[in-house]
């Protein structure tokens, strides 16, 4: 069975009602990363950080997956598919794909905290709170206090090796509403084979650095109807 890698973003979840990181009246410009989802904010006041993901969850319960994320787990009836989404949502997962890989890390997920060696933990102590409020004071079986499974800004991104593999093993990878502002996600199609079709879902311009990529501008909805048609005709 050929092979697609998709790449997605926060555009993917737009249509849902989940609001983009960069776009005019995005996150971003209503809450600093830098308070909100960095290492640095996490050890400043992690009261603050919690608060930020526990509206996020709050958030997410009552949102759908739309046809683009459906479309795309949709794939799998014909093609063996890694989707890689920089998302903290559970969209992708709700809308049956079976086989995601989330960059970012998942907000409806929390671990103990390990102070100065952050970055190190081990699956088994990620805890699932669906999408229940996590508080401070609210610790691990072991006493600790639990953080968000986020990637904070200033910390490594764990699946990048899976990823780089996905993507350099697909014979067509699909990228689906992200600035690719964020490193080292951004840098991910790079990875791609020279015999790969690369296509980017996208209603803006995105700042690729390969003459071959086929930008489809559109929305994730119309533009996942797009590509489809297109893929019949490879
Ligand atoms: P951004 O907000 O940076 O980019 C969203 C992209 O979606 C833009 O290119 C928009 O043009 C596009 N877009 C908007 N509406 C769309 C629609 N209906 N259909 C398709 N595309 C649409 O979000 P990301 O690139 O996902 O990280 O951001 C990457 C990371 O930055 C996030 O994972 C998050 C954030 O900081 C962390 O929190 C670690």
């Amino acid at each position: 069975m050929k092979r697609i890698a998709v790449l997605t973003g926060a555009g993917v979840s737009a249509e849902s009602g989940l609001g983009t990181y960069r776009d005019n009246g995005g996150l971003w410009d209503k809450y600093d990363p830098m308070v909100v989802a960095s290492a640095e904010g996490w050890r400043r006041n992690p009261g603050l950080v919690l608060d930020f993901y526990n509206m996020q969850r709050e958030k997410l319960a009552c949102t759908e997956p739309n046809s683009a994320h459906l479309d795309i787990a949709a794939l799998e009836k014909d093609w063996q598919v890694t989707v890689i989404t920089q998302n903290v949502d559970n969209l992708h997962e709700r809308a049956g794909s079976g086989n995601v890989i989330h960059l970012h890390g998942e907000v409806t997920k929390v671990r103990p905290e390990r102070g100065r060696y952050e970055e190190s933990f081990s699956e088994s102590e990620v805890i699932d709170v669906g999408y229940s409020r996590v508080n401070l004071g609210d610790k691990s079986p072991k006493g600790v206090q639990l953080r968000p499974h986020i990637v904070f800004f200033g910390e490594s991104v764990p699946k990048m090796e899976a990823a780089a593999k996905a993507v350099s093993e697909a014979d067509i990878v699909l990228i689906v509403g992200t600035s690719l502002q964020v490193y080292p996600a951004a840098s991910l199609y790079m990875y791609a084979s020279p015999d790969a079709r690369i296509y980017i879902i996208d209603p803006a311009e995105v700042p690729v650095r390969d003459a071959h990529i086929e930008h489809i501008r559109d929305k994730a909805t119309s533009g996942m109807k797009t590509f489809l048609s297109l893929l019949g005709e490879i």
